[in-house]
């Protein structure tokens, strides 16, 4: 395997999505371009987008402003030449991550690939989720045909593995403490590039923000508060997934630099992290939330580590239900670096965008926490989860 390294990284704040959202007038294809230009600058790369092998970028429900290969259509957009080739890869979920994996995989055949932006980039105001699918009608000759409702697998997994509602709303307060914490003191800074919008206002009118953190924390969540909340998935007597206890819907983009060693040499790019192991794998749609406790220990043998070698976390939070349900089974729910700043609950779960928002943050976490290896790690819709395991490099000699 050749030497490859992640260069740099920089996101969006993540908007709430509705018809509050900061971002209801940035479209999808310039909030990608926003970032993919940030990152050049970031990387000292400004006046060499030329140097760019190309982009691949991560997104689901590809309709509107996602459509038209966003991957491409967004690198246009962003005023790189037209020699950079783009694409759009769309794993759900994960999706932000797989760009990683596939930028990483094309770097390695060393077939004249050296440098890459991967990323991810989803606009869930402007693409609610379900808009434009056509389900199967034969899709429950396979599996329940409820499985293609997230939340309706949420609940599953809390009856089938007894994930009590307390334990949700636990994990959905804490979600919320730590991310309006490390938003206070400043800790998502570095990552978030600060843009300009017109944000809608509650009369209708618009007003100029500059959107530089994240939308949806809720710094006023109790317990108490949580527990109020009626289920929204299925409302019977066995329910406990709720609107506090899920991932939100949300607009955001993030993107991470890829390059070879060769490269990071010739234009003087310095190696922060490097990703030494990945797995995909599928479990019951029906039951999807539970992929990251398979997915982690695959990707872990890869790396040659054990999860007690493991410094830092960030498991997405697509429900608590789910969430808890892994970080049980694999023995960190307890550890003092799972989700440190917050995840899906509170910071949002923007599908393709968060592979790469969770790899942008981890990078910015790593030096803080003094972590050498991290794991991120999602469930994805119609039954996958999907990990990858960094190594921190950033002190590496060159
Ligand atoms: C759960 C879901 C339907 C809720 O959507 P929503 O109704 O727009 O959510 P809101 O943020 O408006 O919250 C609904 C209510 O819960 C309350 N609430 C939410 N979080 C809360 C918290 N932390 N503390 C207290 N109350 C909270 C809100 O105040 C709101 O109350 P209101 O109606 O009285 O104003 C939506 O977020 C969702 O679909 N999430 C899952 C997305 C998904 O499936 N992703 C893929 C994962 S694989």
């Amino acid at each position: 395997m050749r030497e490859i390294y992640l260069v740099e990284s920089v996101r969006t704040g993540i908007a709430k999505a509705g018809k509050s959202s900061w971002f209801t007038n940035l479209r999808a294809d310039d909030m990608a371009a926003l970032v993919m230009n940030e990152l050049m600058l970031r990387a000292g790369l400004e006046d060499k987008k030329q140097e760019l092998d190309g982009v691949i970028m991560g997104g689901t429900a590809l309709i509107n402003d996602m459509a038209g290969n966003i991957g491409r259509y967004a690198t246009i957009m962003a005023g790189f030449p037209y020699s950079v080739p783009g694409c759009t890869v769309d794993r759900f979920c994960s999706s932000g991550v797989q760009t990683i994996f596939n930028a990483v995989a094309e770097i390695n055949m060393g077939w004249g690939s050296e440098l890459i932006i991967a990323g991810g980039v989803q606009h869930m105001t402007h693409v609610p989720m379900g808009t434009g699918s056509l389900p199967n009608p034969r899709f429950n000759e396979f599996t329940d045909m409820n499985a293609s409702s997230m939340g309706w697998t949420a609940e599953m997994v809390a009856r089938k593995y007894g994930v009590s509602r307390e334990k949700q709303d636990l994990m959905a307060y804490e979600s919320h403490a730590k991310a309006h914490k490390a938003t206070m003191e400043g800790l998502f800074k570095d990552e978030i590039l600060p843009i300009e919008v017109e944000a809608p206002q509650k009369d209708g009118s618009t007003q100029k923000i500059v959107v530089d953190k994240d939308q949806g924390i809720r710094p006023e969540t109790t317990l108490g508060s949580l527990a109020k909340l009626e289920p929204v998935f299925l409302k019977d007597e066995l329910s406990t997934v709720t609107a506090g206890n899920s991932s939100q819907t949300n607009d955001a983009a993030a993107v991470v630099l890829v390059a070879s060693k060769e490269k990071c040499q010739e234009l003087g790019l310095k190696p922060k992290m490097k990703l030494i192991g990945y797995k995909a794998i599928g479990v019951d749609p029906a039951y999807m939330g539970i992929g990251p406790s398979i997915a982690i220990p695959l990707a872990l043998k890869q790396a040659g580590l054990t999860i007690d070698q493991i410094d830092l976390w960030e498991i997405n939070e697509a429900f608590a239900a789910q969430a808890v349900y892994c970080t049980e089974v694999l023995g960190i729910r307890n550890h003092p670096c799972l989700n440190p700043r917050g995840s899906g609950i509170s910071l949002g779960h923007p599908l393709g965008c968060t592979g790469a928002r969770i790899a942008t943050t981890i990078m910015h976490e790593m030096p803080y926490y003094g972590a050498k290896y991290a794991v991120e790690s999602m469930c994805v819709g119609h039954g996958q989860g999907v990990a990858a395991v960094w190594e921190w490099v950033g002190d590496s000699p060159f």
